[in-house]
């Protein structure tokens, strides 16, 4: 058992097999092994560049992979590639682009592409001081690591512009420089990354040679140098608008100036309530880590960015807004998306790969765009389902086929079970009687 393992060494330096055989022996049942390498691909370069990824691998975890038709985005037709686990959540982001997609479609703008870097240090300088020397110093790191940054600027990218700031919350010694980044069509991190370890060196080789610097003065310690995920100013806004008099449903009886006034009602309840808004954002971001992961970026800097950005103004509210102005139903989402289409995994997942072909190998903004429209479009689907039929109807009968497999449902008892809850309310307990009843 787990509390009579030693420690192990050298774990990392076993092959797979190795790995997976420790596994099995200390953690786990007879079997697990070869449970374990059944989902290894069977091309050998495939699962090479797999076990490139990650450290002391001992399979490949899949996710189901999808794709959303009839994404209609500022006039293009895109086919949208999802990678979730949830059911329903590709139904409902496909059945809300054709929804739009015969009422105008999801339009976007791209408010501003910059990334942020931090560099923070100790430094002894003297306070009537700090603000030419820090200037100083800003203009001289920026000058010093061209050559770092030539490539990017020749991409359309590079540092957009260096501030320094004085810390005394975090102690009286404390500085920051904050970096302003364009990174064209990559994320970035590494080339942030990179510019500000360079950064940090400058600072300490300033600290010990510059002419302009007391002896007291010279006390500097970098602490860290890293990008920051908070990019408020990395902001994509996509929309969809229209008369509500076209807003028929799919929904029988609803009538949609009923419907659009319940569902601005709804979006406004998240935009007031915390609690609501969490779940509201979980929807919202139900379409965009679905399109994120399928692009192959990093779909936890693209949560931390969104949940922060949800809370800027000190409460955390919901990141879509819903307005009726004269008749017309206008729903929008606005949030931050740092987002690479060249370098990363881009290139190197297949499947990434195929993702961005899918999608005729978009820009950065143009990617942002369309997982901006993806992310609206799941959370039309689910507002709408929760105001008109409820969210477990579609839902649950996404489930039905899960719940058939876990109890390992023949074809035929399938069949008999869809059939059967064709017409009702699907629920596991039900599910689970229906089929005692068919088997005996
Ligand atoms: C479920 O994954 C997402 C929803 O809860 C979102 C929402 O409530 O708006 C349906």
């Amino acid at each position: 058992m787990a509390q009579d393992q030693q420690r192990i060494n050298g774990f990392s330096k076993f092959s797979k097999e190795q790995r997976r055989q420790w596994l099995a022996e200390q953690f786990l049942e007879d079997g697990a092994a070869g449970t374990l390498a059944k989902f290894d691909f069977s091309d050998e370069e495939v699962q090479r560049v797999f076990d490139g990824f990650s450290e002391n691998t001992v399979a490949n975890f899949p996710l189901p992979y999808g794709v959303a038709p009839n994404f209609v985005v500022n006039g293009r037709t895109y086919v949208v590639p999802m990678v979730t686990e949830e059911s329903s959540v590709v139904a409902a982001a496909s059945a809300a682009a054709k929804y739009w997609m015969t009422r105008g479609g999801f339009k976007t703008e791209i408010v501003a592409t910059e990334k942020l870097g931090q560099l923070h240090f100790r430094w002894s300088g003297s306070p009537e001081r700090r603000s030419a020397l820090l200037s100083e110093l800003c203009t001289r790191v920026s000058a010093q690591t061209k050559e770092l940054t030539a490539r990017m600027e020749s991409r359309g990218g590079g540092v957009r512009g260096i501030t320094w700031k004085h810390l005394p919350e975090v102690a009286d010694d404390c500085y920051q420089l904050l970096v302003k980044f364009g990174t064209a069509d990559s994320m970035g991190a590494n080339f942030i990354n990179t510019v500000l370890e360079a950064y940090g060196q400058e600072l300490r080789r300033w600290a010990t040679t510059s002419p302009s610097l007391r002896e007291s003065e010279r006390d500097l310690e970098v602490i860290m140098a890293i990008l920051s995920n908070h990019t408020p100013n990395c902001i994509v806004r996509a929309w969809v608008s229209c008369p509500i008099a076209d807003m028929a449903l799919p929904v029988n009886g609803v009538d949609p100036h009923d419907f659009a006034r319940r569902f601005r009602y709804a979006v406004e309840i998240a935009r007031q309530d915390p609690y609501r808004a969490v779940t509201h954002n979980k929807g919202i971001m139900n379409g965009i880590d679905a399109v994120v992961i399928a692009t192959g970026n990093d779909f936890r800097a693209v949560e931390a960015a969104a949940h922060a950005f949800a809370a800027q103004d000190g409460t955390y509210r919901s990141l879509s807004r819903c307005r009726i102005e004269h008749d017309h139903f206008h729903f929008e989402l606005s949030l931050p998306l740092a987002l690479g289409t060249v370098g990363g995994l881009t290139k190197l997942h297949p499947l990434a790969k195929l993702s961005l072909d899918c999608l005729g190998q978009p820009s950065a903004p143009e990617l942002m765009s369309v997982i901006a429209a993806a992310g609206l479009a799941q959370n039309f689907a689910a507002v709408r389902s929760l105001v008109t039929t409820g969210i477990q109807k579609g839902h649950m009968k996404m489930h039905l086929q899960n719940i058939l497999t876990e109890f390992a449902a023949t074809p035929k008892e399938r069949e008999a079970t869809v059939a059967h809850f064709a017409d009702r309310t699907v629920s596991y307990a039900g599910v689970r009687t229906f089929l005692e009843t068919v088997r005996t």
